[in-house]
């Protein structure tokens, strides 16, 4: 099988290549991506059985090339930076709702492959009472996950509408190597290591509940391989802790006192108070389950981040 990633230079992208090439029936993977800030060339593996092509899913005629040499796209291209949605959502609209519908437009000009569409549980907006589930109404709240939540629209209706054969996942927080350092775990670090404080919105009470990506990447390669077309699925982990506890348990392993390490700061704007999301139809109908605990993930994170400055010092 063949398989074009976009955005597989991204975060979630680079672990789910890797991991790719590991599963013996993938012949090749195209990578595209358009390298935006966040991307991380020197993360992607070395292999004959990758090819590179630069450039922006927003290029139709280009898509509909690298549609009709494979058979499966996962689909991660995407700009993810909810703080600078808020600032400026042009881009967040461009990428996120138009790239996916010039995929969309491809796949059904060509017809016989499968889509994975990697979405958020952002999407579901702010969990005031149980956990989120794949049934649950999309509320979302900030300008990110308004144009993820119109993306996975797009999607299912083009499954319905069109017959198209698309699985979509949502991804809980998500951490680990190659995270780009403006997202909470890899800028906590990166400003305790440069004896900055970690900067705190509101009061630090917001809870997450968080994954290790190479966990997320073996979700969505299940996703592809054994998700009913049609369906939507949950890949989360079931470990929910505020922002202050996050922080807090990075500057401990950095030896750091709490106190001396955080600064509040005013609260974002739509800032959403919890996600919290129960993965059971994800475990029991796609057989996965999450191999790294949080701890011993941050742990190997925090580790990795101090000893790769040439990721973040720049
Ligand atoms: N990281 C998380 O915690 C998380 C959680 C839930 C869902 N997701 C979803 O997973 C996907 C990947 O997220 P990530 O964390 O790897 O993000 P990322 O920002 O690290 O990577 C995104 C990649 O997409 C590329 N890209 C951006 N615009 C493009 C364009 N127009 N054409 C081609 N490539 C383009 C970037 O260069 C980058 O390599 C996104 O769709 C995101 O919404 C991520």
């Amino acid at each position: 099988m063949r398989v074009l990633v976009t955005g597989g230079l991204g975060f979630v992208g680079v672990h789910t290549v890797e991991q790719l090439l590991r599963t013996r029936h993938v012949t090749e993977v195209t990578v595209l991506d358009s390298i935006r800030y966040t991307a991380a060339p020197q993360a992607l593996p070395a292999s004959q059985r990758i090819r590179f092509v630069q450039g922006t899913v927003l290029n139709a005629e280009l898509v509909t090339t690298l549609v009709a040499g494979c058979e499966a796209v996962i689909h991660l291209a995407a700009e993810t930076f909810v703080d600078a949605s808020i600032a400026d959502d042009g881009l967040f609209v461009d990428t996120n709702i138009n790239g996916t519908a010039v995929l969309l437009r491809a796949l059904r000009a060509l017809g016989g492959r499968r889509l994975l569409h990697v979405s958020t549980d952002e999407v579901f907006g702010e969990a005031t009472g149980r956990p989120f589930t794949e049934s649950t109404p999309y509320r979302p709240r900030n300008p990110y996950a308004a144009t993820k939540a119109a993306a996975d629209h797009l999607v299912r209706a083009y499954t319905i509408t069109h017959g198209l054969d698309a699985v979509i996942c949502h991804c809980s927080n998500l951490f680990g190597r190659w995270q780009y350092p403006e997202k909470l775990i890899p800028v906590t670090v990166t400003r305790l290591l440069r004896g900055e404080r970690a900067r705190i919105y509101g009061t630090g009470q917001q809870s997450r509940t968080w994954l290790h990506v190479t966990d997320a990447a073996a979700g969505l390669i299940a996703g592809l391989e054994r998700g009913v077309g049609g369906e939507s699925y949950l890949i989360s982990g079931d470990r929910e802790l505020t922002t202050l506890d996050v922080v807090s348990r990075i500057a401990a392993q950095l030896g750091i006192p709490a106190a001396e390490a955080v600064s509040f700061v005013a609260d974002r704007p739509g800032h959403d108070y919890r996600y919290a999301v129960d993965g059971d139809k994800t475990r029991c109908e796609l057989g996965w389950v999450p191999a790294i605990d949080f701890e011993t993930g941050l742990e190997e994170t925090v580790i990795w981040t101090a000893n790769h400055e040439g990721w973040w010092l720049r």
